[in-house]
C-alpha cells in the first residue's frame, strides 16, 4: 500500500471517527421496561432556547464546555449567595413544566410549529447501593439529545425514535438529591435519518417513557429467545451477561408452561448460545396469539418476558407463518394519538390504535416510518397483529455521506434490538420510498446485509418506488432483489390517473418472483364532506378509490397482502389546504376525530372476505 494510499485511509478513519458520536450505543437493556424501575415520567421544567444560549458558554467563546462550565444551562447554577447573585439568565426549577413522555408541539400553542432546542430538566431522589447497576434509560428523544446528570455530560445522540440509555452507576449523587437535564433538538438536517422534508410532523423533545432501570453488578444484559429459522420444534438463542465476572457463569432459562428449564453457562464473554428441542409450544399467530412467561435468572439477578413462538418465511409467492400460507391483511399507522395531535403518550393510545386495526379485520399493521415504541410492539404481540417494524430512511437521504449510513445503521440496529423477542415483528423495513440510483442502491444494500447479519428469522423488505409507462406499471426496482417481499406504494386514482375508472386499465409488471404486499395506497377524504364519487375530497370519491383499487390489485397473482396509507388523519406540514387539510394528511380512513369513513367499510368488507378465504384452507 503507498504511502498516498495510507495516508487517505487514515483520513477516512479519521473522519469517521469525527463524525460517529451520538450513533454507537453500549447494548441497550433487552426488556428494559421488564427490570426494577424508577419512573421519571411526569412533569419536567423546561426553557425554550431557540439562540442555543444554553448551549453556548459566551464567556469561553465555545459550547458545551461542560464540567468545567458556569457558562450553560446544563450546569444548573444557582446564586452563589442571596445577597450578592451572582448575573444568571436562567432558572429551571421556577420555570414552566411539561408532560413527559410527550412531544412539546402538542402541549403549548405557541410550540406547533417549533423547531430548535428546548432545555429540559428532572431532580430525583435515588440513592446508590453497593453491588447495583442503574442505568438511565429514555424510550426516544426527537431528534438530537445531549444528556447531563449532576452538571456532569453523560453523552449525546441523534436519532428521534430509539432508546437512549447511560450507566449512571458510578454518576449518582452519594446524598441521593440528582437532576438530569436533557438539550433536546429537533432541527431537521439534510444529512440526518429522516432528512429534511418528510411528510409527516416534526414532533420534537422527549417523546418516550423515561426510567432508571437497576440491576445486579453482574446481570443480563441482552438475550434472544425465539424459534431456529424455519423450525417449529426447535428453540434457539443466546444470554448475554454483563458486567464482572460474567464468564463460567450459570443461567437458567425456564419456560414452565411448556415444561421448558434448562441451565445454561456462559463463556469467557458472559455469553452462552442454546438450541432446545421445543415440542409441546402452541405456536403464536393473529387468530391465536399465544405469549409464553419466559423467566432468565443467573445468581441474584432474573427478568421475566412474555414472548410468542413463531415462524415466518416464503416460499415462492406465498408468505407462511407457521409454514402455512396467509394473507397480510393490513393498514399503515403512524405513532400518532389523531384525537390529541401528538405522539403516542403511552399503551392507552397504542392500544386504541390497534383496537382500530382489529376492528378493520387486520391481522397486520405496518408501523410506518419509524420505530415505534416497544409497547406498541408489545401489544402486537398480545392482540395478535402481525408487524412490518421500519427506520426512517425516508425520501431523499445523504446516500454518499458515511455518517448519514452509521446512522441508519444505528437506528437499525437498536430497533432489531428492541424487537427481536417480539413474535409479531415479521418484517424489519429498511425504508420508503428512496428514490433508485446507484448510491442510494448501494447504503439500502448495505442496510438489507446489515438487517439479515442481525436477524436471519425475520423477512427484509422496503416500500418501494414505481415507474409508469401509461397504462403499464413497472415494478423493477434493482434493490428489490436483495428483499423477501416486493412492496411498493401505488397512488393510482389519487396521484396519477384522473378517473378512477382509469383504474382498471393499469397492468403490473413485476419483475420478481416473490410475494408482493402493497406497502401503500389511498387517498384523501375530509370526514363528512359528501358528494359524488367523481367529487375529489369526499368520502364518496375515497370509498370508489378503495373499491377501484381492490379490484386493480386482484389482478396482481402474487398479491399476498396490503397496508393501505392510512388508519387514521394524522398532522402534515405540507397539507396545508384550507378546506380539505389544515395542517392534516387526509388519507385516514379514521378522522381525525374518531369517526370512520366509508372507505373504512369497503376495506373492512374485503378483509372479511380474504380471511374467510385464507383461515379456511
Ligand atoms: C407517500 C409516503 C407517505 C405519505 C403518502 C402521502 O407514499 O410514503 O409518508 O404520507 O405518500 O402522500 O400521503
Amino acid at each position: 500500500m503507498t504511502n498516498r494510499t495510507l495516508l487517505r485511509l487514515l483520513m477516512a478513519l479519521l473522519l469517521l471517527a469525527l463524525y460517529l458520536p451520538g450513533y454507537a450505543q453500549p447494548t441497550l437493556l433487552q426488556n428494559a421496561p421488564g427490570r426494577r424501575l424508577l419512573s421519571l415520567n411526569g412533569s419536567w421544567n423546561y426553557i425554550l432556547d431557540p439562540y442555543e444560549t444554553g448551549f453556548y458558554d459566551y464567556r469561553r467563546m465555545a459550547f458545551d464546555q461542560s464540567p468545567s462550565g458556569k457558562g450553560g444551562y446544563y450546569d444548573n447554577q444557582k446564586p452563589s449567595s442571596p445577597k450578592e447573585p451572582e448575573l444568571i439568565e436562567y432558572d429551571f426549577d421556577k420555570s414552566a413544566v411539561m408532560q413527559i413522555p410527550g412531544d412539546w408541539n402538542s402541549q403549548d400553542p405557541k410550540l406547533l410549529y417549533y423547531e430548535g432546542t428546548i432545555w429540559f430538566k428532572k431532580s430525583f431522589s435515588l440513592k446508590p447501593q453497593a453491588g447495583k447497576r442503574y442505568f438511565l434509560y429514555f424510550g426516544a428523544v426527537n431528534y438530537e439529545a445531549h444528556v447531563y446528570l449532576n452538571g456532569k455530560k453523560l453523552g449525546m445522540h441523534r436519532g428521534g425514535f430509539t432508546p437512549i440509555q447511560f450507566d449512571i452507576t458510578d454518576r449518582l449523587s452519594t446524598t441521593g438529591d440528582n437532576f438530569v437535564i436533557v438539550k433536546a433538538d429537533n432541527t431537521r438536517h439534510a444529512e440526518a435519518v429522516p432528512t429534511i422534508n418528510t411528510d409527516w410532523w416534526n414532533y420534537g423533545g422527549i417523546t418516550r417513557d423515561v426510567y432508571i432501570a437497576e440491576t445486579p453488578a453482574t446481570y443480563i444484559a441482552d438475550y434472544q429467545v425465539q424459534l431456529a429459522k424455519n423450525d417449529p420444534g426447535k428453540l434457539a438463542g443466546y444470554v448475554q451477561l454483563s458486567g464482572e465476572g460474567k464468564g463460567g457463569q450459570a443461567v437458567t432459562l425456564n419456560i414452565a408452561e411448556a415444561g421448558i428449564r434448562q441451565t445454561l453457562k456462559t463463556d469467557a464473554n458472559g455469553r452462552a448460545t442454546f438450541s432446545l428441542p421445543a415440542k409441546k409450544l402452541q405456536l403464536w399467530s393473529p387468530q391465536s396469539p399465544r405469549l409464553y412467561a419466559v423467566r432468565l435468572s443467573s445468581g441474584p439477578d432474573a427478568v421475566q418476558d412474555r414472548i410468542g413462538f413463531r415462524t415466518i418465511q416464503t416460499r415462492g409467492q406465498d408468505i407462511l407463518l407457521n409454514g402455512k400460507p396467509i394473507f397480510m391483511r393490513g393498514i399503515s399507522i403512524h405513532d400518532e394519538n389523531p384525537l390529541i395531535p401528538g405522539r403516542t403518550r403511552g399503551e392507552g393510545d397504542q392500544r386504541m390504535l390497534l383496537t382500530w386495526a382489529k376492528e378493520l379485520g387486520c391481522n397486520y399493521v405496518r408501523l410506518a416510518h419509524y420505530p415505534h415504541p416497544e409497547t406498541m410492539m408489545r401489544l402486537a404481540d398480545e392482540m395478535g397483529l402481525l408487524v412490518w417494524a421500519e427506520v426512517p430512511v425516508y425520501w431523499t437521504i445523504a446516500w454518499e455521506n458515511p455518517a448519514t449510513y452509521q446512522n441508519a445503521e444505528a437506528q437499525l440496529s437498536d430497533l432489531v434490538n428492541m424487537g427481536k423477542n417480539r413474535a409479531s415483528i415479521v418484517v424489519w423495513s429498511v425504508g420508503n420510498e428512496t428514490p433508485p440510483g446507484d448510491a442510494r442502491l448501494k447504503f439500502m444494500t448495505s442496510l438489507v446485509r446489515k438487517a439479515r447479519a442481525l436477524d436471519d428469522t425475520r423477512l427484509v423488505s422496503a416500500a418501494l418506488e414505481l415507474h409508469r409507462d401509461g397504462p403499464n406499471v413497472l415494478v423493477d426496482d434493482a434493490l428489490g432483489a436483495e428483499l423477501d417481499l416486493t412492496s411498493f406504494n401505488e397512488y393510482a386514482g389519487w396521484y396519477w390517473g384522473d378517473k378512477l375508472s382509469d383504474l382498471l386499465n393499469y397492468k403490473f409488471t413485476i419483475k420478481y418472483n416473490k410475494p408482493v404486499v402493497i406497502s401503500e395506497f389511498g387517498g384523501d377524504a375530509l370526514a363528512g364532506y359528501h358528494g359524488d364519487a367523481d367529487t375529489r375530497w369526499s368520502e364518496e370519491y375515497q370509498e370508489a378509490l378503495y373499491q377501484n383499487q381492490l379490484k386493480m390489485l386482484s389482478g396482481i397473482s402474487g398479491l399476498r397482502g396490503m397496508t393501505p396509507w392510512i388508519l387514521t388523519d394524522f398532522r402534515a406540514t405540507r397539507r396545508q389546504h384550507p378546506v380539505y387539510q389544515n395542517g392534516f394528511n387526509r388519507k385516514g380512513l379514521i378522522s381525525s376525530t374518531g369517526q370512520k369513513k366509508k372507505a373504512f367499510f369497503v376495506l373492512q368488507d374485503y378483509y372479511r372476505q380474504m380471511a374467510q378465504k385464507y383461515e379456511h384452507r
